[in-house]
């Protein structure tokens, strides 16, 4: 008998393109998790057109409806609580969260960074890392953690920095590997292989894959 697929929400702001790689990866019924809810905390947020036509159930929580930000999470809460949801990939979802929140989804709340962690944590990172003159830049799949873009570390991707390279063309090179290790991440967490140590996440019976030099866990 196969396992139950684990019920994920996606919380965007804006584009959508991680929840749209998750969406298309999850669109196998082999994979171990569905994606059960698109949740955005903007109602204009672009991403919210494709989760419609994909016909996921999709819902906005305006944090700008709410006077703190713990009745907007309290609200964005009951939301997941109604779909039955087991597991949250932030994908571009640009509100910080407080530690209310995070406790409630300790080790099921998943984020996408996009560069090394715990290199160039917070914004632009792109031109920060081209301003260093860094040669490899990548992206990064951890568990959230009370404190702004630390947790252990899922996965992470690597990518070279070339010389013709701006902030836009790196973004966009690495945006690729974030669409390739978000879905391989959520695999691994929704088969409940993963075994975490300290800040270490231990993976070796997980089955999205096998390292690659550059690109950890590996998917195709
Ligand atoms: C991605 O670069 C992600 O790493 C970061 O925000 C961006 C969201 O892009 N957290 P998208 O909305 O998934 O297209």
């Amino acid at each position: 008998m196969t396992a139950r697929r684990k019920r994920t929400a996606v919380l965007i702001s804006g584009r959508g393109s991680n929840m749209r790689a998750l969406v298309e990866r999850a669109r196998d019924p082999s994979y171990p998790a569905e994606i059960a809810l698109v949740l955005s905390n903007r109602p204009d947020a672009a991403g919210l057109r494709f989760a419609v036509e994909a016909k996921i159930a999709c819902a906005v929580t305006d944090h700008k409806l709410y006077a703190s930000r713990e009745e907007f999470e309290r609200s964005m809460q009951i939301l997941l609580e109604l779909h039955r949801i087991e597991l949250i990939c932030l994908a571009g979802f640009m509100r910080m969260l407080t530690p209310w929140f995070v406790r409630q989804w300790q080790r099921r709340l998943l984020n996408i960074h996009p560069a090394l962690l715990p290199a160039y944590r917070g914004l632009d990172t792109h031109a920060r890392a081209l301003a260093d003159g860094v040669k490899i830049h990548g992206c990064t799949v951890h568990f959230v953690v009370p404190a702004m873009d630390e947790g252990p570390i899922i996965a992470q991707a690597a990518v070279a920095v070339l010389d013709s390279d701006t902030p836009e063309s790196l973004a966009a090179r690495v945006l690729a590997e974030e669409h390739a290790i978000y879905p391989a991440a959520l695999a691994c967490v929704a088969e409940g292989h993963l075994r975490i140590q300290g800040n270490r996440v231990l993976s070796s019976s997980c089955s999205a894959g096998l390292p690659a030099p550059l690109r950890f866990p590996f998917s195709d």
